[in-house]
């Protein structure tokens, strides 16, 4: 029988916890949010006590009564969850990027930098974006849920693709012989969908995990479900029962009745 194995993630926002009073107690300092040094001290007591990763939500708008709450979020997920890379030596790390609002190229390049930085420790939840003050934060009304979700399945394509544009051992670095990389192992994606495209490669080599892991933050919209079913590796969700939980599950299905929504090779783009 395989020994089942509990990993705990513990959410990361703005410093003070998810009580939007606890910013008010006296051994609390005010200062938190955009105290780096306050994150750091709780990211390494986390590593201490056996945590697996640190997730941090994002939802970058102003959205509570910031009159007397706090803002609920970090100032920049990808760059604080860097300061914590190194400043901690095992947590995982798993930040939240949109689908909607980034270009696969864009979370392709943060996220895998961020595990070169962080010695293969970096994760991404792949989120659609449903809150209307993140959506006016670009300029935009909330898009609609069949066009956010097909647009992500082929994000999280184009992103995985991209991760996998350098074979592990294209990055030469010889300095005798002067050859720095070995482009036979490099390779461009070529990828075309109906909402996003790239053609690669990304400039940054493997890390030490290869790929960054993907997560999903959500439900119970059957969407979110399919996505996290066909595209993630761990699935972030708020349930109070067992039960719930069980109905939770991700399912490996398409999104009911919609296209796949599979880049296919882009015939018009060079792969030179
Ligand atoms: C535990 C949890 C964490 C979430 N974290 C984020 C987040 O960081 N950023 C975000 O934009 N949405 C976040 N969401 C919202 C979901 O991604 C999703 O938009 C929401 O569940 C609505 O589903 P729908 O988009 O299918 O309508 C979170 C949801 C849950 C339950």
């Amino acid at each position: 029988m395989p020994q089942k194995k509990m990993f705990l993630g513990l959410s990361t926002t703005d410093g003070y916890g998810s009580n939007n009073e606890a910013w008010r107690r006296p051994d609390v300092d005010p200062s938190s949010y955009t105290n780096l040094d306050v994150t750091v001290r709780r990211a390494q007591a986390a590593e201490r006590g056996g945590f697996a990763f640190l997730f941090t939500p994002d939802f970058p708008a102003v959205r509570s009564n910031v009159a007397r709450s706090t803002l609920q979020n970090t100032m920049d997920p990808m760059l604080t969850l860097t300061v914590i890379a190194r400043e901690t030596e095992r947590i995982g790390l798993v930040a939240t990027g949109s689908t909607t609002f980034q270009e696969p190229f864009n979370l392709a390049r943060q996220f895998k930098a961020l595990d070169v930085i962080s010695h293969g420790r970096a994760g991404w939840n792949a989120v659609t974006t449903s809150d209307p003050y993140v959506a006016a934060s670009y300029g935009q009304p909330v898009a609609d849920r069949g066009d956010r979700y097909r647009r992500a399945h082929e994000t999280v394509q184009v992103v995985q693709a991209l991760w996998g544009s350098w074979e592990k051992d294209a990055c030469v670095k010889h300095q005798e012989s002067g050859q720095f990389i070995d482009v036979d192992h490099l390779r461009p994606i070529d990828l075309q969908g109906q909402y996003v495209a790239s053609r690669g490669p990304l400039a940054i080599p493997p890390s030490e995990q290869g790929q960054p892991v993907v997560f999903s933050a959500g439900g119970p919209s059957p969407d979110m479900l399919a996505l996290a079913g066909r595209c993630s590796s761990a699935f972030i969700t708020e349930v109070w029962t067992i039960p719930e939980a069980r109905a939770r599950r991700p399912r490996c299905v398409r999104p009911h009745g919609r296209p796949s929504g599979t880049p296919t090779r882009s015939s018009s783009s060079s792969a030179s």
